[in-house]
């Protein structure tokens, strides 16, 4: 049953975990979204196979070697003329210009690796453990021109204990991951988020 369920593009650049519990979840009759695109900037992502072995159309815009505005307005002449409605980044690797992200707001998220604020950008779980930190976890937020700093939706914990390395933190933030991001994308596609500021109200 696809009538009514919002079309959602999951964008990516590597391995696609995010992008197959989207899928897995997706599946279910009573889920608001479909996964109706997925695309990568790097023709190599190992995601794109998750996606063809799916059923689901593919496409690849590199983003090498190509100027930012290049890039996006490509972008956002693809998403458009498959009639997308709203955009998950699952590992999308790239910066996004500050026109693109506009004409999303609202309607475009993403999953970051950490509890945001803390921990913006890369190399986050190798910072989380030499900081000594005991709690860590994973947020989904909307996008905003700043990285990482657009307002939560979800979050959700996961404790590092004294021993931790980046690899196991990794896998155990991960697992959560896949839990939260379709939980954040139900309630996207439900149309219950309401922004205010920089909150996040979730309507019953
Ligand atoms: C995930 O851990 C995601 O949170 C992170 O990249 C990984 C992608 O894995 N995203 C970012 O760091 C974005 N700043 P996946 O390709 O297996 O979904």
């Amino acid at each position: 049953m696809t009538a009514g369920k919002r079309a959602v593009a999951v964008l990516i650049s590597g391995r696609g975990s995010n992008l197959r519990a989207l899928i897995a979840a997706a599946a279910a009759d009573d889920y608001p979204a479909r996964i109706a695109l997925v695309l990568s900037n790097k023709p190599e992502a190992e995601g794109l196979e998750i996606a063809r072995a799916a059923g689901i159309a593919t496409l690849v815009i590199e983003s090498r070697g190509k100027a930012r505005a290049e890039f996006d307005t490509e972008m956002d002449a693809a998403l458009k003329a498959r009639g997308i409605e709203l955009i998950c980044l699952a590992g999308f690797m790239r910066l996004l210009t500050t026109e693109f992200v506009q004409a999303w707001y609202g309607r475009m998220i993403n999953i970051h690796p950490s509890l945001l604020p803390a921990f913006k950008g890369t190399d986050v779980h190798a910072r989380v453990v030499a900081s000594g930190v005991r709690f860590t976890g994973c947020s989904v937020h909307f996008v905003s021109p700043e990285m990482d700093e657009g307002p939560i939706i979800a979050q959700a914990v996961v404790p590092v204990p004294p021993d931790a390395t980046a690899d196991n933190v990794a896998e155990a933030v991960l697992e959560q991951e896949h839990t939260l991001y379709p939980q954040a994308l139900r309630l996207l596609a439900e149309g219950r988020l309401v922004i205010e500021g920089q909150r996040v109200r979730i309507r019953p």
